[in-house]
């Protein structure tokens, strides 16, 4: 048996890719989920034995520990073949903070997968793979991210990242795109971090860009109008242009990518939902940005706090 852990896979890409991962009756799944109904419906895929479902709010240290737990506890000595950490919230208007005092969007998307997946590589397999969700809207150069309104990355420190304070925004709608924008630019600037991450040598950490997926729940907490053109016209252009995708081939390639190594076989790769090498801004290579991320990661949560017993 090949023990799987997930967040994010109560809807959307991450719903899929759990479907298809539990497909193979030799996978065995964990998964954190915040939302009790939607935990419950998941948990009603598979049997106990091959499905485990746990409270995980990812933008909760708390939480997060106390996930991390419970997948230390559930695995009883077995190591996870692959993380698939793609929860992910795209925020509407004003900054909201945490009980940490974290933003809460950069906590969520960026901060609580990166404690979690400290935390947890002690328990992976060798060549085992942490795989982030990240998106193209962190990169002002992308077509489709300009389309929807994204102007890429707000990075100037992760201090600033972390209360919300980014550079040149102008609405509170904007500043929302940018704060999600910046989130998903934080977890690569993690994978491709050339710092001495605490990420075990023989542990492979990827980026995943599913590309743009209309239909899925990604716009819960934006206008009815948003809501409306993506759960019904957008989806007419995926599969017709470039950089859009669909739930299923979306979900169906980050399953692969958990469940066959060689489709991402060393660290630091960023992926893309047709298992192609995803296109990033150059900035996500700055190291100075790394260190400084990777500082703030260690201190903010301090390492201490994300270690297992
Ligand atoms: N759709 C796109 O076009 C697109 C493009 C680029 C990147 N992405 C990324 O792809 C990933 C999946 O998104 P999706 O489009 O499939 O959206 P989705 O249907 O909204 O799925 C998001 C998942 O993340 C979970 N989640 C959100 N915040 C959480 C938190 N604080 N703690 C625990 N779980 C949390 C949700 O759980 P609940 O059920 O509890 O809400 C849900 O399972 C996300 O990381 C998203 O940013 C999506």
């Amino acid at each position: 048996m090949s023990l799987f852990v997930m967040t994010g896979a109560t809807s959307g890409i991450g719903l899929q890719a759990a479907r298809q991962l539990l497909e193979n009756p030799r996978h065995e799944l964990i998964v954190g989920a915040r939302d009790p109904e939607r935990a419950e419906a998941l948990r009603r895929l598979a049997p106990e034995d091959r499905l485990k479902v746990a409270p995980l709010d990812t933008s909760s240290l708390k939480s997060v520990r106390a996930f991390a737990g419970f997948v230390q506890n559930a695995s009883a000595g077995r190591k996870i073949a692959a993380l698939g950490l793609n929860a992910g919230m795209q925020p509407s208007n004003a900054a909201r903070f945490t009980e940490d005092g974290v933003e809460e969007c950069f906590a969520a998307n960026y901060l609580g997968h990166y404690c979690l997946s400290q935390l947890l590589q002690p328990l992976m397999e060798n060549n085992g793979a942490i795989i982030l969700t990240a998106s193209g809207a962190h990169n002002k150069a992308d077509p489709v991210g300009k389309f929807l309104g994204y102007h890429g990355q707000k990075y100037s420190s992760a201090a600033k990242v972390s209360v919300g304070a980014l550079s040149e925004t102008s609405s509170p709608a904007q500043g929302a795109r940018d704060r999600y924008a910046t989130s998903k630019f934080c977890v690569l600037l993690y994978v491709f971090s050339k710092e001495p991450v605490k990420i075990h040598e023989n542990v492979r950490l990827i980026a995943f860009d599913p590309g743009t997926v209309p239909g899925t729940q990604i716009v819960r907490d934006l206008g009815l109008v948003a809501k409306f053109a993506w759960a019904t016209v957008f989806p007419v252009f995926a599969g017709m242009l470039s950089g859009f995708s669909t739930t299923t081939q979306s979900g169906d390639a980050l399953a692969k990518l958990m469940a066959h190594p060689d489709l991402a076989p060393h660290t630091g790769l960023h992926i893309d939902y047709r298992l192609k090498t995803a296109k990033d801004s150059p900035e996500t290579h700055d190291s100075n940005l790394q260190s400084d991320l990777m500082a703030y990661s260690e201190t903010a949560w301090p390492h201490s706090a994300c270690a297992l017993p």
